[in-house]
């Protein structure tokens, strides 16, 4: 089974936000229930707070809608986060879905990947971006990014993001990092909370199927790279190995 996985509460944070630069995120809960901790740091002292200023914020993974729509994953992590960071901790760089792209998944795609390109060095000079830490959600059936199950995007190798057109949760049209991209990130954080996330940490820390699936794939990196976040109704009961 490998070493056992660094469950992390909230609490401890410490020793993966300090000079992070490049910072890739998801949606769903994660981004709420990351603002909860990170606003917490320092208890509103700017010098112990985390330095929002040095953060390149890119997205994991994003839904194919305007970036003002209730779906988009640019505007709950501003809803959520951005809008709510105090001045005194400076305000991160911010590298939004390009919006002229909507109704062509692919292209939407490419141009993201064009956004990596300029920002993590020439294509030709690097294999694969490398990102600081990316905070990932962990879905019910194992999937992370948009990043399904047993989906062929999982053995795509040659984009950095891709499209996708048939994601099962909706809205079925997204952009996501590819899977190599994601665990060649140099901390990757999961966020897995409430009594709703027992059953798919139980798969993929107790079950040989867990490392099939896309969360169990990442969480293969290793425990120097993968922490999870989480909470006891999440991991009651988990027979972590
Ligand atoms: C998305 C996400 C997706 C999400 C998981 C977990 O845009 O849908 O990026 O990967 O993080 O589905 O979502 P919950 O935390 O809401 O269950």
């Amino acid at each position: 089974m490998g070493k056992p996985p660094k469950l992390y509460s909230f609490a401890s944070t410490d020793d993966l936000v300090p000079a992070l630069r490049t910072v890739g995120v998801s949606g769903g809960s994660l981004p709420k229930t990351l603002a909860k901790a990170l606003l917490a740091q320092g208890d509103g002292r700017a010098e112990d707070g985390v330095q929002f200023g040095k953060w390149h914020v890119f997205f994991a993974d994003e839904r194919c809608v305007p970036l003002d729509h209730a779906d988009s994953n640019y505007k709950l992590l501003k809803d959520e986060l951005l809008d709510k960071i105090p001045h005194d901790l400076g305000r991160p760089t911010v590298f939004p879905v390009d919006e002229t792209y909507l109704d062509d998944v692919q292209e939407m795609a490419d141009q993201y990947e064009k956004v990596l390109v300029s920002s993590f060095a020439a294509r030709d000079s690097v294999k694969l971006p490398l990102f600081d830490l990316l905070l990932l959600g962990c879905g019910p059936d194992g999937h992370t990014c948009s990043l399904f199950p047993n989906h062929p995007l999982l053995r795509e190798t040659g984009a950095w993001v891709l499209p996708i057109s048939d994601s099962p949760k909706p809205p079925a049209e997204r952009i996501t990092l590819s899977l190599p991209v994601v665990c060649h990130a140099l901390k990757i954080a999961f966020v897995a909370t409430g009594a709703g996330k027992r059953d798919i940490m139980r798969k993929i820390f107790d079950t040989e199927e867990g490392h099939t699936l896309p969360c169990g794939l990442v969480n293969d990196g290793g425990a120097d790279k993968v922490s999870w976040f989480t909470d006891n109704d999440a991991v009651h009961g988990v027979g972590f190995p």
